[in-house]
């Protein structure tokens, strides 16, 4: 029994496919993430995995008794090979699926697994993987096992999501995308909750949102003084207190005007990646949450000032006032374990809802809710529930 492989390959067309795969500045393409030495063209690598599934009609006397019929039929599977030797093939997946067919008929109606152990530059587990083969790569280099892990694990798991890049995602996605984003460093982001402090629950308020007499008056009918830790059940009362008291609009609300919280959003989002992770905010009328993990290196009380001191200029500015803008100093938790931050990010993303000013969660413009829901193209209608958000251009 003889694999196509052993027999037979359409070598010239093979040839030319690949010298179009060397070349540089075809555009976007897997061996743009990293030269690797000797890294076999992709076609190649398609043509290699078929033929070595696929038999040579000769393994098969009964169906393809004379040299003519083997020729006819070596032929036709050659025809699938060239045509998986088609430019951007990304865009064909019929191509992909007709091959896989074919090959299933050699397998038993299962595709061999494939495992590379000198994979490098992964060619051959990416094709394997696009084939519809269970592939593994290996190598002694650390660089190939990345490239590896990107293109088996991460690429497929951000397949179909829109670029980041802010001109792509403008064409993509209108007007909204003009932001520029950064979140993708956070979005769906694992957050390390084995290092206490590190993520936090953070909320600061408008200056007049609850006023620090009536918060004084609670303090002293709970009788909670500063020393009582979070978990107290006085504390716990006092913050459903707060919470309620902001939920019901007290105060200006400057944070209804979109122009303010266009900029207080743009505000989280500019260092998201850099200093810090945003997994989640909400901008309420006259207060703001944030759920963040505060990157090594920088200071949550830095990165709460900057946010603060920065919006609050700006937002006098364009409001025409001065004066007090956020309350003083703002209010922080750590997140303890996983059922502490599901907790926290379900308040936050249902506080909209809670406080009667939408239906649901995504459809509040200043939120993660709501950025979660226009990222993802699958969700029609998700981008356009969003505001149009202008670029920051102000800087601190
Ligand atoms: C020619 S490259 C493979 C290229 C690969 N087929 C591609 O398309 O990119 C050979 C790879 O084998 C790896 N290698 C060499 N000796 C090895 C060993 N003993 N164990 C594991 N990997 C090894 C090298 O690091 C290199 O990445």
């Amino acid at each position: 029994m003889k694999k196509l492989i052993e027999v037979a390959l359409p070598l010239p067309e093979i040839n030319d496919a690949s010298a179009y795969d060397k070349m540089p500045g075809i555009g976007a393409h897997p061996k743009g993430i990293h030269h690797w030495w000797a890294r076999l063209p992709l076609p190649v690598s398609r043509a290699v995995l078929f033929a070595s599934v696929v038999d040579d009609p000769s393994s098969h006397p009964d169906k393809f008794p004379t040299e003519e019929a083997q020729e006819r039929e070596r032929e036709r599977l050659f025809g699938i090979i060239r045509r998986l030797l088609g430019k951007k093939l990304h865009e064909h997946p019929e191509i992909y699926a007709e091959a896989r067919a074919e090959m299933l008929k050699y397998c038993d109606g299962k595709l061999p697994p494939v495992l590379d152990p000198f994979a490098g530059g992964g060619s051959i587990p990416l094709e394997a993987a696009r084939l519809g083969m269970e592939a593994y790569a290996g190598d002694l280099n650390p660089v190939a096992v990345l490239l590896n892990k990107c293109y088996l694990e991460l690429a497929p798991r951000w397949a179909d999501w829109p670029p980041v890049n802010p001109l792509w995602r403008n064409s993509l996605l209108g007007a909204r995308a003009s932001r520029p984003h950064k979140q993708w460093h956070s979005r769906g982001y694992l957050p390390h909750l084995d290092q206490p402090g590190l993520v936090q629950s953070i909320t600061f308020r408008l200056y007049d949102s609850v006023p620090a007499h009536v918060v004084g008056s609670w303090r002293n009918e709970l009788q909670c003084t500063s020393s009582l830790p979070a978990t107290d059940p006085r504390m716990v009362e006092l913050r459903k207190r707060i919470a309620e008291f902001e939920d019901a609009g007290h105060g200006a609300c400057y944070l209804r005007d979109e122009r303010i919280a266009t900029l207080v959003q743009d505000a989280l989002l500019q260092f998201d990646g850099e200093r810090y992770r945003l997994l989640e905010w909400v901008i309420m009328p006259n207060h703001v949450h944030v759920l963040v993990e505060v990157l090594p290196g920088h200071r949550l009380s830095d990165v709460v000032h900057s946010w603060k001191s920065f919006t609050a200029k700006e937002a006098n500015r364009i409001l025409g006032r001065s004066g007090e803008f956020w309350m003083p100093d703002y209010f922080d938790r750590f997140i303890r374990d996983e059922k502490h931050l599901a907790a926290v990010r379900e308040y936050i993303r249902n506080n909209p809802v809670k406080a009667g000013l939408v239906e649901k969660p995504e459809d509040w413009k200043w939120s993660s809710a709501c950025e979660d829901a226009g990222r993802r193209p699958a969700l029609p209608g998700g981008a356009s529930a969003c505001a149009p958000a202008p670029r920051l251009t102000a800087r601190r």
